[in-house]
């Protein structure tokens, strides 16, 4: 990679950063393209997030990727935000349009391009996800337009039932949310058709845990996990042993990256050198084998 003087730069804001995958899929994308791009971390605390703002200004830093804690924060100090970021309240993605910033959030289609991409059916589906947090609300936002019918159990209750009002509200399609409890999970994974589990269990260093016995998957589920940490967690293996269809949460990171790429750069990104970016360096961690 040759910096010059007209490289354009991207990056990430977050506290931590240090862990980002970005800057490898990126600038192996970069590479791979032989755009005149490179790809940089920042970490940013809480309190120096409008700072970093006028930065990003004052350098001309043409792309930035948003993480936690700065999701929702970043919103305004930018000059506009699409329409999903807007009905999420959380922006992932900024481009930096002539000295525009303007907010988007791409965790959403990440999600929707891996499950197509992966030839996992949405029409006339029902859906069951685990989880009311960041990630589940944007995967919510773009996948209850997409099936027959959508329900969410989370630990607490009223985040499910609020997340259930909320996607009611946009999309005018039934859409159910309550407490999660083993009973409810079984029972309502008995007629589901794609299962997702957008918490964080089963994330390292707690990789042995799982929400879903292995007796209540069937062969004829759809199982995405977003957990990227390990590749494989318990419910990738359980659901892959019963002979379910899985899709890994590296899948749906892929996506968010080439959705923001896309953005950046206005052209298709090179999904195929992304994924290959990540799995080497899981690998190498042994995160993944
Ligand atoms: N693959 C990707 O591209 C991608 C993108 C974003 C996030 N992720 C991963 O997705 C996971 C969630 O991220 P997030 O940003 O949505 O986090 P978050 O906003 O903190 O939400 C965490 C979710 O997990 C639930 N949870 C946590 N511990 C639990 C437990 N012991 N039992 C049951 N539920 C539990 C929480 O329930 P409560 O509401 O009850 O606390 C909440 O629904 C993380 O592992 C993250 O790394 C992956």
């Amino acid at each position: 990679m040759k910096i010059s003087g007209k490289t354009k730069v991207c990056c990430v804001v977050g506290d931590p950063i240090e862990h980002s995958l970005s800057p490898l899929i990126h600038n192996a994308a970069f590479r791979h393209l032989k755009l005149d791009f490179v790809y940089v971390t920042f970490r940013v605390k809480k309190e120096e997030l409008e700072d970093a703002v006028r930065g990003v200004r004052a350098l001309k830093i043409h792309g930035l990727n948003v993480t936690m804690p700065h999701k929702t924060a970043i919103i305004k100090y930018l000059d506009e935000i699409d329409q999903t970021a807007k009905a999420i309240g959380a922006v992932n993605t900024v481009l930096n349009a002539d000295g525009k910033l303007i907010g988007f959030n791409t965790d959403g289609v990440g999600a929707l391009n891996a499950l197509k991409n992966n030839q996992v059916e949405l029409r006339g589906k029902k859906l069951l996800l685990l989880g009311a947090g960041g990630a589940a609300k944007t995967i919510a936002f773009h996948l209850a337009p997409e099936v027959e019918e959508f329900r969410i159990l989370n630990r607490t209750g009223k985040k499910a039932r609020q997340l259930a009002s909320f996607l009611q509200e946009n999309f005018s399609k039934k859409v159910m949310g309550d407490t999660l409890s083993s009973s409810l999970l079984k029972e309502w994974l008995k007629d589901a058709d794609i299962l997702i589990n957008a918490t964080s269990v089963g994330m390292h260093p707690h990789s042995d845990q799982t929400l879903v016995k292995r007796e209540w998957l069937r062969p004829e589920l759809a199982v995405m996990d977003i957990v990227y940490n390990p590749l494989e967690t318990r419910l990738i293996r359980d659901a892959k042993a019963v002979g379910a269809k899985v899709v890994y949460g590296t899948e749906m990171l892929v996506y968010q990256g080439a959705a923001s790429f896309e953005i950046w750069c206005g052209r298709p990104a090179p999904v195929e050198v992304m994924r290959e970016a990540i799995l080497k360096n899981l690998k190498e961690a042994g995160i993944a084998s």
